[in-house]
């Protein structure tokens, strides 16, 4: 049985004071039987740290350099974020597959980094709306799951999550809808067995990402091949999230 997973993801949200506030709505959460992540930007992660330390939330980065230290200005590596308690960090996101120009090649590394660093990676693919209107979906996701996942070994699976962010549903306030999600997560699951055998694609989590809210979060959770969420918007409001989490551990 795979354990239910809810992440959010606050991308560039959340100044010190902000991020204060959210942390400390968010400590009021009692723990069940799903896990609960938060992804702040780096910039409130030693917060994260602090105020989350006692509570069920655990705490991740939204990016990561795939190299131990040096010339790399701007960048944050893998010890980095595990010196600050960091057990999660989400890869390939699409905005910075489009906004940065993130290839399959540098998301792979960063994977194992973050694998290496002993953390678990959130791996994200979807298509966008011409890649699905092209009929290109399932070619799409398995090959940014097999390239993300490429250098990853079977033993490894229960650390991997792949969240399947379909980029027309980002922010859009139109989610997928539950079946359209389950189909691409049955080919994401089917794509891991390939890889890894049958233990480990029934080992590792799925995750639907894409206007996720209290209103539709049950409907992805009762399809079989989705075991949480990745959560933008709705995150930042600690009541929505938390009633999220609510129905994940029910
Ligand atoms: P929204 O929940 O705001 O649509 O964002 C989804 C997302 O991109 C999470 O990584």
């Amino acid at each position: 049985m795979r354990r239910p997973l809810i992440a959010g993801n606050w991308k560039m949200n959340g100044d010190a004071a902000e991020a204060d506030a959210l942390f400390r709505a968010l400590a009021a959460v009692r723990p069940g039987g799903a896990d609960l992540v938060v992804c702040p930007p780096f910039t409130a992660l030693a917060a994260a740290q602090q105020s989350l330390s006692d509570t069920c939330i655990q705490w991740g980065a939204q990016n990561v350099y795939p190299a131990a230290s040096g010339a790399y200005t701007g960048e944050i590596s893998p010890a980095m974020l595990t010196s600050l308690g960091c057990r999660w960090c989400i890869c390939g996101h699409s905005e910075r597959r489009q906004l940065l120009g993130e290839t399959d090649d540098f998301i792979r590394r960063k994977v194992r980094a973050v694998l290496d660093a002993g953390m678990m990676p959130i791996l994200c693919v979807g298509e966008t709306a011409d890649e699905r209107r092209g009929g290109r979906t399932a070619s799409v996701v398995q090959r940014e799951v097999e390239e993300g996942l490429r250098d990853a070994a079977a033993d490894e699976a229960a650390r991997l999550v792949v969240a399947y962010e379909p980029v027309w549903a980002i922010g859009a306030g139109q989610a997928a809808t539950a079946a359209e999600a389950q189909e691409v997560c049955g080919w994401i699951r089917e794509c891991l067995f390939r890889l890894f055998g049958q233990d480990a694609a029934s080992s590792a989590r799925i995750l639907y990402g894409g206007s996720v809210g209290q209103g539709n979060i049950a409907d992805f959770l009762s399809e079989p091949d989705i075991d949480g969420a990745l959560i933008g918007g709705a995150s930042l409001r600690a009541d929505e999230f938390i009633s999220i989490y609510d129905t994940a551990k029910a």
